[in-house]
């Protein structure tokens, strides 16, 4: 599917009665390694942030945080949220696989990209691993979660797709998430979470480090 048309689709799914939002429920990976031994607090990057719910443990816990988000509800949703929680977090409306295009800077030691990369479209999937690669630092640390399957075509994210465009990084890890989990990080009607854990969609996290040589 077109970056244009997937645009268009996502602005109106955030805006449907029905439809699931994300909880406010942080990233169990994330925390587990925020709260690891010997992790300082630094820059983070937090891709297709949503409302900010990873932001916002991230901002708690010390952390410096940019939050990029394409659809304006959802990044209202973000400022209320943020503003809610007495937490700062730089966010900036666009579009991840064009970052350059923004104030998002460079130099994060950290990016979060839970359930954003599976949504880009595959043409412009290759600028967004260039754009993320510049906007990180030397060995940065990338969490992602994806579907390796899910309801469009072509969207599908794989370890092997990963490995051929995330070029100046090194997959550390690639695991399945159990429905149980993924369902926690998402709030809506019961019926439409069911799509969660009826084994439609199958979401996997990633762990990726950023080669201390990459361009
Ligand atoms: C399933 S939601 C997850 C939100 C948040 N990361 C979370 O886990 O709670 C995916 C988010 O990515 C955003 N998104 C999709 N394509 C994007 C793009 N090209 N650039 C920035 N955000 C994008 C969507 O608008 C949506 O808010």
């Amino acid at each position: 599917m077109r970056a244009g048309t997937l645009r268009l689709l996502y602005e109106i799914e955030h805006r449907l009665p029905f439809n699931i939002v994300p909880s406010d429920v942080p990233d169990k990976d994330l925390v587990e390694v925020i709260e690891g031994e010997g992790v300082l607090p630094g820059r983070a990057l937090d891709l297709g942030c949503g409302n900010c719910r990873n932001a916002i443990y991230l901002a708690r816990q010390g952390w410096e945080v940019t939050g990029v988000e394409l659809i304006g509800h959802a990044l209202a949703a973000a400022r209320r949220k943020t503003a809610a929680a007495g937490v700062s977090v730089n966010l900036v409306r666009g579009d991840a696989s064009r970052l350059s295009d923004y104030p998002v800077g460079t130099g994060y030691s950290l990016i979060v990209d839970a359930c954003c990369y599976h949504a880009i479209a595959a043409e412009r999937r290759d600028d967004y691993a260039a754009e993320v690669t510049k906007a990180a630092a030397p060995g940065a640390l990338m969490l992602m979660v994806a579907f390796a399957e899910q309801n469009t075509p072509g969207m599908n994210v794989t370890e092997e797709d990963l490995r051929n465009r995330f070029t100046g990084w090194e997959l550390l890890q690639a695991a399945p998430m159990a429905p149980e989990e993924l369902v926690q990080y998402f709030d809506g009607p019961k019926l439409a979470k069911k799509t969660l854990t009826n084994g439609r969609y199958r979401a996997w996290r990633y762990r990726l480090r950023r080669l201390p040589d990459a361009a």
